[in-house]
Protein backbone atom coordinates (compact mmCIF):
# COMPACT_ATOMS: atom_id res chain seq x y z
CA UNK A 1 0.00 0.00 0.00
CA UNK A 2 1.40 3.73 -0.82
CA UNK A 3 2.23 5.91 2.40
CA UNK A 4 -1.46 8.16 1.57
CA UNK A 5 -3.43 4.51 1.00
CA UNK A 6 -5.34 3.39 -2.35
CA UNK A 7 -8.05 5.52 -1.91
CA UNK A 8 -5.95 8.81 -2.07
CA UNK A 9 -5.15 7.49 -5.87
CA UNK A 10 -7.19 9.30 -8.34
CA UNK A 11 -6.96 8.40 -12.49
CA UNK A 12 -7.65 11.53 -14.71
CA UNK A 13 -7.92 11.56 -18.30
CA UNK A 14 -6.17 15.10 -18.43
CA UNK A 15 -5.54 16.37 -21.89
CA UNK A 16 -5.91 13.56 -23.66
CA UNK A 17 -3.75 10.86 -21.53
CA UNK A 18 -4.54 9.03 -18.50
CA UNK A 19 -2.73 10.46 -15.31
CA UNK A 20 -2.52 9.38 -11.49
CA UNK A 21 -2.20 11.46 -8.75
CA UNK A 22 -1.59 10.37 -5.41
CA UNK A 23 -2.73 12.76 -2.59
CA UNK A 24 -6.09 12.87 -0.97
CA UNK A 25 -9.56 13.18 -3.09
CA UNK A 26 -10.55 16.61 -1.23
CA UNK A 27 -7.30 18.32 -2.28
CA UNK A 28 -8.68 20.87 -4.86
CA UNK A 29 -7.55 19.85 -8.52
CA UNK A 30 -6.42 23.07 -8.91
CA UNK A 31 -3.30 22.53 -6.77
CA UNK A 32 -3.17 18.82 -8.30
CA UNK A 33 -3.11 19.59 -11.70
CA UNK A 34 0.17 22.65 -11.17
CA UNK A 35 1.77 20.44 -8.24
CA UNK A 36 1.48 17.01 -9.03
CA UNK A 37 0.47 16.96 -12.83
CA UNK A 38 2.29 19.69 -14.11
CA UNK A 39 -0.16 21.82 -15.65
CA UNK A 40 1.47 25.29 -15.51
CA UNK A 41 -1.38 26.91 -17.51
CA UNK A 42 -4.04 26.41 -14.84
CA UNK A 43 -3.76 29.87 -12.43
CA UNK A 44 -4.19 30.36 -8.87
CA UNK A 45 -6.41 33.29 -8.36
CA UNK A 46 -8.07 33.87 -5.80
CA UNK A 47 -8.23 30.39 -4.12
CA UNK A 48 -12.10 30.62 -3.25
CA UNK A 49 -14.11 30.60 -6.57
CA UNK A 50 -14.52 33.90 -6.92
CA UNK A 51 -12.54 34.73 -10.25
CA UNK A 52 -11.80 31.97 -12.72
CA UNK A 53 -8.36 32.13 -13.24
CA UNK A 54 -7.90 28.35 -12.44
CA UNK A 55 -10.85 27.30 -14.90
CA UNK A 56 -9.96 23.95 -16.82
CA UNK A 57 -13.11 21.76 -18.49
CA UNK A 58 -14.74 19.29 -16.49
CA UNK A 59 -16.30 16.31 -18.81
CA UNK A 60 -16.67 19.62 -21.20
CA UNK A 61 -17.84 21.87 -18.69
CA UNK A 62 -16.28 24.88 -17.38
CA UNK A 63 -15.62 24.35 -13.41
CA UNK A 64 -13.33 26.23 -11.02
CA UNK A 65 -10.37 23.82 -10.03
CA UNK A 66 -9.76 25.28 -6.92
CA UNK A 67 -13.17 24.71 -5.74
CA UNK A 68 -13.41 21.08 -7.21
CA UNK A 69 -11.96 18.48 -5.32
CA UNK A 70 -10.11 15.92 -6.86
CA UNK A 71 -12.17 13.23 -6.09
CA UNK A 72 -14.89 14.60 -8.58
CA UNK A 73 -12.20 14.41 -11.30
CA UNK A 74 -11.48 10.98 -10.68
CA UNK A 75 -12.22 8.61 -13.93
CA UNK A 76 -13.15 12.23 -15.73
CA UNK A 77 -11.80 14.19 -18.25
CA UNK A 78 -10.23 17.30 -17.55
CA UNK A 79 -8.84 19.76 -20.38
CA UNK A 80 -6.60 22.83 -19.61
CA UNK A 81 -5.89 25.61 -21.87
CA UNK A 82 -3.01 24.91 -23.63
CA UNK A 83 -4.73 21.66 -24.95
CA UNK A 84 -7.90 23.16 -26.14
CA UNK A 85 -6.39 25.93 -28.13
CA UNK A 86 -4.54 23.34 -29.91
CA UNK A 87 -7.74 22.39 -31.79
CA UNK A 88 -9.53 24.71 -34.44
CA UNK A 89 -11.84 26.24 -32.12
CA UNK A 90 -9.45 26.93 -29.77
CA UNK A 91 -7.06 28.60 -31.83
CA UNK A 92 -9.61 30.49 -33.37
CA UNK A 93 -10.26 32.00 -30.07
CA UNK A 94 -7.05 32.68 -29.49
CA UNK A 95 -6.05 33.95 -32.55
CA UNK A 96 -8.55 36.87 -32.15
CA UNK A 97 -7.74 37.42 -28.61
CA UNK A 98 -4.12 37.90 -30.03
CA UNK A 99 -5.19 40.32 -32.77
CA UNK A 100 -7.38 42.68 -30.34
CA UNK A 101 -4.45 42.43 -27.55
CA UNK A 102 -7.21 41.75 -25.45
CA UNK A 103 -5.02 40.86 -22.29
CA UNK A 104 -3.44 43.24 -20.06
CA UNK A 105 -1.33 41.42 -17.75
CA UNK A 106 -3.00 38.64 -19.13
CA UNK A 107 -3.59 36.48 -15.42
CA UNK A 108 -7.23 36.65 -16.24
CA UNK A 109 -7.36 35.35 -20.34
CA UNK A 110 -5.94 31.20 -19.30
CA UNK A 111 -9.53 30.74 -17.80
CA UNK A 112 -11.61 32.65 -19.83
CA UNK A 113 -10.32 31.33 -22.72
CA UNK A 114 -11.11 27.78 -21.15
CA UNK A 115 -14.78 29.11 -20.65
CA UNK A 116 -14.94 30.70 -24.30
CA UNK A 117 -13.89 27.27 -25.83
CA UNK A 118 -16.17 24.99 -24.44
CA UNK A 119 -18.75 27.80 -24.74
CA UNK A 120 -18.68 27.52 -28.75
CA UNK A 121 -17.59 23.82 -28.73
CA UNK A 122 -21.82 23.50 -27.62
CA UNK A 123 -22.84 26.42 -29.36
CA UNK A 124 -20.68 28.35 -32.26
CA UNK A 125 -23.06 30.81 -32.38
CA UNK A 126 -24.00 32.15 -29.16
CA UNK A 127 -25.38 35.23 -28.50
CA UNK A 128 -24.69 38.25 -26.09
CA UNK A 129 -26.50 37.08 -22.78
CA UNK A 130 -25.17 33.62 -23.18
CA UNK A 131 -20.64 35.06 -23.72
CA UNK A 132 -22.30 37.81 -20.40
CA UNK A 133 -23.03 34.74 -18.74
CA UNK A 134 -20.05 32.82 -19.71
CA UNK A 135 -17.98 35.44 -18.74
CA UNK A 136 -19.53 36.72 -15.80
CA UNK A 137 -17.70 34.08 -13.80
CA UNK A 138 -14.21 35.41 -14.32
CA UNK A 139 -12.31 38.68 -12.61
CA UNK A 140 -10.29 40.51 -14.95
CA UNK A 141 -8.36 43.12 -12.78
CA UNK A 142 -7.15 45.11 -15.51
CA UNK A 143 -10.68 45.95 -17.06
CA UNK A 144 -10.25 44.81 -20.34
CA UNK A 145 -13.94 43.61 -20.88
CA UNK A 146 -14.24 45.80 -24.07
CA UNK A 147 -11.56 44.21 -25.51
CA UNK A 148 -12.06 40.86 -24.64
CA UNK A 149 -15.88 41.31 -25.62
CA UNK A 150 -13.93 42.51 -28.91
CA UNK A 151 -11.99 39.56 -29.28
CA UNK A 152 -14.78 37.58 -28.51
CA UNK A 153 -17.20 38.78 -31.27
CA UNK A 154 -13.99 38.36 -34.01
CA UNK A 155 -13.88 34.68 -32.82
CA UNK A 156 -17.07 34.28 -33.39
CA UNK A 157 -17.55 36.26 -37.50
CA UNK A 158 -14.37 34.17 -37.72
CA UNK A 159 -15.95 30.64 -36.89
CA UNK A 160 -19.13 31.51 -38.66
CA UNK A 161 -16.73 32.02 -41.55
CA UNK A 162 -14.84 28.66 -41.20
CA UNK A 163 -18.52 26.87 -40.57
CA UNK A 164 -19.24 28.22 -44.13
CA UNK A 165 -16.14 26.81 -45.61
CA UNK A 166 -14.82 24.17 -43.67
CA UNK A 167 -17.23 20.69 -45.22
CA UNK A 168 -18.50 18.67 -42.31
CA UNK A 169 -18.32 21.69 -39.68
CA UNK A 170 -15.47 22.46 -37.04
CA UNK A 171 -13.83 19.85 -34.86
CA UNK A 172 -14.41 21.04 -31.30
CA UNK A 173 -12.16 18.30 -29.90
CA UNK A 174 -8.65 18.04 -30.21
S1 LIG B 1 -8.51 30.73 -8.25
FE1 LIG B 1 -10.28 29.57 -8.59
S2 LIG B 1 -11.87 31.01 -8.84
FE2 LIG B 1 -10.12 32.20 -8.31
S1 LIG C 1 -5.75 41.17 -18.37
FE1 LIG C 1 -4.97 41.43 -16.34
S2 LIG C 1 -6.44 40.44 -15.09
FE2 LIG C 1 -7.31 40.40 -17.06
Amino acid sequence: MSPVGFHNLAQIHINGEWKTAEVAKQTPLLYVLRHQLDCKSVRFGCGSGHCGACTVGLNGQAVQSCETPLGAADLQTVETVDYLMSNEIGSVVHQSFIDVQAAQCGYCVNGILVSLVLLFRQNLSPDRDQIIRVLDRHLCRCGTHTRILKAVDLAKQRLADLKLHVQGGLNGTP
